[in-house]
């Protein structure tokens, strides 16, 4: 099983508009769809579609926590929550005919025992072949202080951890020893020099269109993983998907270089839908049998 962790849950809201959004501007009969979003939902999500087993972890509170988890049973995802008094966010992310505009709402107060509650369900429920995704940002309340009680806490009880965070959450992770970090170019680069400490752990750097940049655990050498050539809808949970193929495929015992591979390929494969974190199953089965020719 793979626990998915979403420390701030939205409902991610897509609406495509079918010119050029102008602000201040009425816009009528807009297409939308309604997601169980915050990254970590979203590589829920994306291990689902893969044919993984995932659990979605989070907090949830009022009708928006309500939909969200409503949208996870219509996926038959389960999950693992604890409720917040304030309610769940909203997140809205415009494509036009140009560019993606996101609008993200801000999440419920987490309290420490709220909190406590959530690490408690995971750690009873992790068995030691298991692994661990944090994705996302942190709601009020919560700091990286807590990232690294929660790593603390899960990872002597499961295979290994996963973290998709940024700034202090992000470092806090890679010192309490998860397996691997996987920010994007932006948030790698704004982490202040000599941030992370020399470790043991697989660095895993997103580059958009430019696919990925690893160093791997054993050796200081990057090597990049180059993204195919893909027509581009919706680049928005790209990252997420990465992270869900790559816990995939480790689950399944692939090696950090074969998952990598066959990661970066399921997120370009996504980058094609319209939706956030949909993957085109046939644009996997192609780019991964191409990927895998050229690695034979
Ligand atoms: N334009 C693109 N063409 C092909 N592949 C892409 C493109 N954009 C993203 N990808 C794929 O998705 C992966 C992750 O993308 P990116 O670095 O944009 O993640 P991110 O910024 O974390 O995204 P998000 O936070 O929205 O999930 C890339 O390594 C690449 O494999
Ligand atoms: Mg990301």
């Amino acid at each position: 099983m793979i626990y998915a962790v979403t420390f701030n849950p939205s409902w991610d809201v897509v609406m495509t508009l079918p010119t050029t959004l102008y602000s201040g501007h009425t816009y009528n009969q807009v297409s939308w769809t309604g997601y169980a979003g915050g990254k970590g939902n979203n590589v829920a999500r994306a291990i689902q579609q893969l044919g993984g087993d995932v659990t979605a972890v989070g907090f949830y509170g009022g009708a928006v926590g309500d939909w969200i988890l409503q949208a996870l049973t219509a996926q038959q995802i389960p999950y693992l929550v604890a409720t917040t008094t304030e309610s769940s966010r909203l997140c809205l992310s415009l494509l036009d005919s140009q560019h993606v505009t996101e609008i993200r709402g801000h999440g419920p107060w987490v309290s420490p025992e709220t909190s406590h509650s959530l690490l408690c369900q995971v750690r009873d429920h992790l068995q030691p072949h298991d692994w661990v995704t944090i994705s996302g940002s942190l709601p009020p309340g919560l700091s990286a202080d807590d990232i690294t009680l929660w790593v603390n806490t899960l990872r002597p009880h499961c295979q290994g951890i996963i973290a998709d965070l940024a700034g202090d959450p992000l470092i806090a992770a890679w010192e309490a020893g998860v397996s691997a970090i996987c920010p994007n170019r932006q948030e790698y680069d704004q982490l202040p020099m000599g941030a992370l400490s020399p470790r043991p752990q697989h660095r895993v750097i997103t580059q958009g269109a430019d696919g990925v940049l690893w160093y791997p655990a054993e050796s200081d050498t990057p090597q990049t993983i180059r993204a195919p050539a893909v027509p581009v809808q919706n680049p928005v949970g790209a990252g997420d998907v990465l992270v869900g193929a790559l816990v995939h495929a480790l689950s399944q015992q692939q090696s950090w270089a074969d998952a990598l591979g066959y990661a970066v390929m399921a997120a370009s494969a996504s980058v094609v839908t319209a939706g956030i974190a949909d993957i085109d199953r046939d644009v996997l089965v192609h780019l991964e049998s191409q990927w895998r020719q050229s690695h034979t």
